[in-house]
C-alpha cells in the first residue's frame, strides 16, 4: 500500500490483510491511501491486486517489463516501407492471378478491422482488470503497436488505391471473416458489462476466456494464416512491400502472443482454483472451435489454392499451431500430431535470423532493434 510520508520502511506493513478496496481503488483511480505502507514485491498480483497499481516498481514481473522494452526496441512505421514495387504488380494485367488477388484483398480485409478489434479489447476489456503496473506499461506499448497496425492497413489501402469501403467491411459482409470477428467479440462483450468485475472465480475465468480469446486465437492462431498468406506471395517476389510490413507486424504479434501466454499462465499459478479440468476442457474446445473457423476461412479465401499455399495446407498448419499453443498453455493437443506444413514461418519469426528475403530496402534505428538484414 501507499505511503506518502516518505519514512516508512517497505516492511513496515500491516501482517493482517487489508480490506478490499472499492473497484475504482484496484484500478488505480481511487483516493490516495496515506496511511498504507509501500508497495512490497510479494503484494503484486496479475488479477485482484490491492497493492498500488500506479506504481511501476518495485518490479514483479521481469518478463512484462522485458517485452516493453523489446518492443520499444522494435518500433517502425509502415510509411517507411516502400509500396512502389507493389502498386506496380496491382495495376498490372498479368501480374497476379485473380485467385491472388481474392486471397491479397480478404486478407488485408480480415486484419484490416481485426486489429482495431484487439485493440480495442486491451484498451476496453483488459486494461482495466489486469491490476500489474508493469503489464499495463506493455499493454500501453502494445495498443500503440495495434494503431501502428491499424495504420499499415490504411497505408497500404491508399498506395494501392483499393476501395476502402470494401476493405474495412469484410468484417461484417464477408461471412468468413464476420464468424470469426463475432466469436471474439462474444467474449469481449461480456467484460464490457458495467457490472462485470473480477475476484469471484466465474469472473476470473470470463477474463482468462477473454485473454484466451485474442491473446492465442485472434493474435496467436488466426493472425498465423494471415501471415502465412502474404509471406508466401512475398517468397515468391510478390506485393514484396506488404510482405514486408507484415513481417514487421509478425514480429511484434510474436511478443504480443507470448506476452499473452505469460499473463495467462501467471494468472494460472497464482489461482491455480481457477484452471479446473472442466475450464482447462472449455479451452480446449475454444483453441479447436477456432481452427474450424479458420479452415473456413481458408476455403473461402483461396478456392483454389496457388502455388506452395492452399486451403489444406492451411488448415494442417492451424492444427499445428493449435496443438502448439496448447502445449504453451500446459493443455493437452486438440489434434493428431502434425507437421507444420510452413517451416519457413518459423525463419520469418526467429529475430536473430531474420533477413531481407525480400530484397527491399533496409531499415535501421538508432535504438539497436530494428531487423538485422544480412
Ligand atoms: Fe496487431
Ligand atoms: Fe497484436
Amino acid at each position: 500500500m501507499l505511503d506518502w510520508s516518505d519514512t516508512s520502511p517497505s516492511s513496515a506493513k500491516n501482517s493482517s490483510p487489508p480490506p478490499a478496496p472499492p473497484s475504482s481503488a484496484g484500478i488505480g483511480l481511487g483516493e490516495i491511501d496515506r496511511a498504507g505502507g509501500r508497495v512490497s514485491v510479494d503484494e503484486k498480483r496479475m488479477i485482484n491486486c490491492r497493492a498500488d497499481v500506479n506504481q511501476l516498481l518495485p518490479l514483479k514481473y521481469k518478463w512484462a517489463w522485458e517485452k516493453y522494452l523489446s518492443g520499444c526496441n522494435n518500433h517502425w512505421m509502415p510509411t517507411e516501407v516502400s509500396m512502389q514495387a507493389d502498386i506496380a504488380l496491382w495495376k498490372s494485367r498479368d501480374g497476379l492471378t485473380d485467385d491472388e488477388r481474392r486471397m491479397i484483398k480478404r486478407n488485408l480485409g480480415f486484419f484490416a478491422a481485426s486489429e482495431s478489434l484487439v485493440a480495442n479489447n486491451i484498451v476496453l476489456a483488459i486494461y482495466r482488470h489486469l491490476t500489474n503496473p508493469e503489464c499495463r506499461q506493455y499493454l500501453l506499448r502494445q495498443a500503440f503497436e495495434e494503431a501502428v497496425h491499424t495504420h499499415t492497413f490504411q497505408y497500404i489501402v491508399e498506395s494501392l488505391g483499393l476501395d476502402e469501403g470494401e476493405l474495412f467491411n469484410m468484417y461484417r459482409e464477408i461471412p468468413s471473416i464476420t464468424d470469426k470477428a463475432a466469436w471474439a467479440l462474444k467474449h469481449t462483450q461480456h467484460l464490457d458489462d458495467p457490472d462485470f468485475k473480477t475476484g469471484a472465480p466465474e469472473a476470473d475465468q470470463a477474463f482468462l476466456r477473454d485473454l484466451v480469446a485474442f491473446y492465442v486465437v485472434f493474435e496467436g492462431m488466426w493472425f498465423y494464416t494471415g501471415f502465412a498468406q502474404i509471406l508466401s506471395l512475398g517468397r515468391r517476389n510478390k506485393m514484396v512491400g506488404v510482405a514486408e510490413q507484415y513481417q514487421y507486424i509478425l514480429r511484434d504479434e510474436s511478443i504480443h502472443l507470448n506476452f499473452g501466454i505469460d499473463v495467462i499462465n501467471q494468472i494460472k499459478i497464482e489461482n491455480p482454483h481457477l484452471w479446473t479440468k472442466s475450464f482447462q476442457d472449455e479451452l480446449r474446445a475454444m483453441l479447436k472451435d477456432a481452427a474450424d473457423l479458420e479452415a473456413a476461412y481458408g476455403r473461402d479465401t483461396m478456392p483454389r489454392g496457388f502455388l506452395g499455399l492452399n486451403a489444406a495446407l492451411c488448415e494442417q498448419y492451424m492444427h499445428f499451431i493449435a496443438n502448439r499453443r496448447c502445449a504453451q498453455l500446459g493443455l493437452s493437443p486438440v489434434f493428431a500430431e502434425t507437421d507444420n506444413p510452413f517451416p519457413w514461418m518459423s525463419e520469418a519469426m526467429d529475430l536473430k535470423k531474420e533477413k531481407n528475403f525480400f530484397e527491399t530496402r533496409v531499415i535501421e534505428y538508432q535504438n539497436g532493434g530494428a531487423l538485422s538484414w544480412d
